[in-house]
């Protein structure tokens, strides 16, 4: 309590210590002197009615395509609108008149607001309540941009890197504007001429990719002074780009070039056939697409494995397999993710995500379904209201974004689950629920996306798609994604993701030399419920965070395990379980002990390859100087 009141919260939802202080660093709506003029519960509200006062503008479509009126909804006094929830409307009305999906003036819609009932109050009142439940949390830029000035709701973006200076520059001011505004960018750097190459109007010769891509990396380090948050990029190039050696190579274990980057290498299934046939790759320019160069696949194969086992990069990206599943291939292709790999996306698209937190659904040791059917209707519906909502900082992005209106719906809490259910993560049982609740996600977020569809229209780029093809009218050309949840599964005070737990106990370093323990939840319960909890146990445990050499009860033991003593092989077949039904991709970090071979990363790699992922990335603990999280001790 006194720690709260210190940092100036008035903590109205009872949330844990970390949760308000990363609320009041960065979410929490301060005044010109920096002092916090909102609760966490007020923060909720806030997000809830700058997203749901859309569902006005759907409420004026309803009455303008059937002559439906909410006849027991609510009537909104217009004065009671603010200017900012007004921006929010204004924007959102043009877009849809221009998509002719409302027609007539703003006038005449504030003149039906004034005069008939409609829906939207108890759509914001139930936005509300699945936040201060910490049932479902937004991602980041929702809470923090919602209401303020920068209005900016995504997390993700992809911006494309043609080849040529201006260009190139376009980019990076694009970049520097998502940053700002708390958002991650990934590029393709693809298309960049070669290293050494021509250059047409100089004679000169070509800096080539990695050198651009530092350009890159240092306008991350100078927004990060003055954003929301520290910026992030994903770099992607092609296997067969004449400079990918250079590339695969670029990153070093002290995390001190590119550091504002995650590099992955853009695979497609002609790389592995290679691979297998012990053939070469031709490199080709990329300008002209002729090959300059050639190298063993096998060559290649082992470099990838040895950096990510010194650094955790490269990562790989499937690109068959992405664009296998794209659904708007009419559009373009997709080349490049977001920063954290979980959302592929076309050219300038961008995607805001929201995560269902799945410990608390458990119920009696059962899963509460009906309410997790509810949940996720009403925040598929608020993904899509973020679409309308969203101040975009670039206009090809919102021009993109509302052609394919791509939500990304996922689950974090899922490690809780398993424990409060008693299942070990490296079990096949766990398998068996990650089936389970990934394909209820899938299925009834499309059910709710169709039925959004019927209501309102369809994504404009659907005509083309392969849901048109299929006959089945949807609102989001995606649904569904796995995102890392790393910031709101502190306000929630979950575990993230669908990552197993990192460490059961550990010692913090706080400020004057206090050591703080921090215990799991699940775990401390389960050990007073079989009257084996103590202090010194905590403790010992709280040398290495797990129960590997602690003589204890086995049935702890058993589904008490750790991110680090889990094999790799069952983290890949979790990823590949989830990314099964899920739309986008999964975010998910293969962990290996430090001990691991580089033979076991390769495996890993190999593993998620065949089992159809999109994506992998790995991380040998302590393989990187600066590692965000130790497992034990911790500062
Ligand atoms: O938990 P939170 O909503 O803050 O974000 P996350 O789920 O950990 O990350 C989702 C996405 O947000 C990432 O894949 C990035 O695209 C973006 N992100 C970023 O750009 N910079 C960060 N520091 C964290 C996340």
């Amino acid at each position: 309590r006194d720690e709260k009141e210190r940092l100036g919260v008035k903590d109205d939802l009872k949330l844990s210590i970390n949760a308000v202080k990363t609320l009041e660093a960065r979410y929490l709506l301060k005044d010109e002197e920096g002092k916090i003029i909102e609760t966490p519960g007020q923060m909720f509200r806030r997000v809830a009615i700058h997203v749901g006062i859309v569902e006005l503008l759907y409420d004026y479509m309803k009455f303008q395509k059937k002559g439906i009126v909410a006849e027991n909804g609510k009537k909104i006094p217009v004065s009671g609108i603010i200017p900012t929830q007004m921006e929010v409307l204004k924007r959102a009305f043009t877009h849809l008149v221009n998509e002719e999906q409302l027609t007539g003036t703003f006038e005449e819609f504030m003149n039906f607001v004034q005069t008939k009932p409609t829906t939207a109050m108890d759509t914001i009142d139930k936005y509300e309540q699945i936040m201060r439940n910490l049932e479902y949390v937004p991602n980041s830029p929702t809470m923090m941009n919602a209401g303020a000035r920068l209005g900016q709701l995504s997390a993700c973006f992809v911006l494309p890197v043609p080849d040529s200076i201006e260009d190139i520059f376009d980019a990076l001011k694009y970049q520097a504007m998502i940053h700002k505004s708390g958002g991650g960018t990934g590029f393709s750097f693809s298309r960049l001429r070669a290293k050494d190459d021509l250059v047409g109007s100089t004679k000169g010769v070509a800096s080539g990719p990695v050198s651009f891509m530092k350009i890159f990396d240092i306008t991350t380090d100078v927004i990060k002074q003055g954003g929301k948050r520290r910026g992030a990029n994903m770099g992607i190039l092609k296997f067969d780009h004449p400079d990918i050696m250079d590339f695969i190579m670029s990153k070093d274990s002290e995390n001190t070039i590119l550091s504002n980057f995650n590099i992955s290498v853009g695979m497609t299934d002609e790389f592995f056939e290679k691979l297998d046939a012990d053939d070469y790759i031709e490199l080709r320019n990329p300008r002209t697409g002729k090959t300059v160069n050639r190298i063993k696949a096998r060559t290649m194969w082992e470099t990838i494995i040895n950096k990510a086992w010194q650094t955790a990069d490269p990562g790989l990206i499937f690109l068959d397999e992405i664009n296998k599943r794209n659904p708007v291939k009419n559009i373009a292709d997709i080349e490049a993710t977001n920063p954290c790999g979980e959302q592929p996306l076309l050219p300038y698209e961008s995607c805001n995500l929201g995560s269902i937190n799945l410990s608390k659904f458990v119920k009696d040791g059962e899963v509460d379904y009906e309410r997790l059917r509810e949940v996720i209707r009403l925040s598929t519906r608020f993904l899509d209201d973020v679409v309308d909502a969203n101040k975009f900082p670039v206009d090809k992005i919102e021009e993109m974004t509302r052609k394919t209106r791509k939500i990304g719906l996922g689950y974090m809490g899922f490690a809780d689950m398993l424990l409060m259910l008693g299942i070990p993560y490296n079990s096949g049982a766990a398998l068996e629920m990650g089936e389970k609740v990934m394909s209820f996600l899938q299925e009834e977020s499309h059910m709710e996306s169709e039925r959004l569809a019927e209501e309102r229209f369809v994504f404009p780029g659907w005509y083309g798609s392969t849901y048109q093809e299929q006959g089945i009218k949807m609102r989001n050309s995606t649904t569904t994604t796995i995102a890392p949840t790393g910031t709101i599964s502190i306000i929630a005070n979950c575990s993230s993701s669908i990552e197993p737990l990192f460490a059961l106990a550990f010692v913090r370093h706080v400020l004057n030399g206090q050591e703080l323990m921090e215990i799991n939840r699940h775990f401390e319960n389960a050990l007073k419920n079989k009257n084996i909890f103590s202090e010194d146990l905590m403790h010992e445990v709280a040398r290495t965070g797990n129960l590997h050499e602690i003589d204890v009860d086995p049935e702890i033991k058993k589904v008490f395990v750790t991110a680090h003593e889990i094999d790799p092989e069952w983290h890949v077949l979790m990823q590949a379980t989830f990314q099964r039904y899920c739309d986008s991709g999964v975010s998910k970090t293969i962990n290996l002990p430090s001990d691991a071979s580089p033979d076991d990363i390769a495996k890993a790699y190999r593993l998620a390859k065949d089992l159809h992922c999109k994506g992998i990335t790995v991380y040998r603990d302590q393989s990187k100087v600066q590692q965000v999280l130790y497992s034990g001790t911790k500062s």
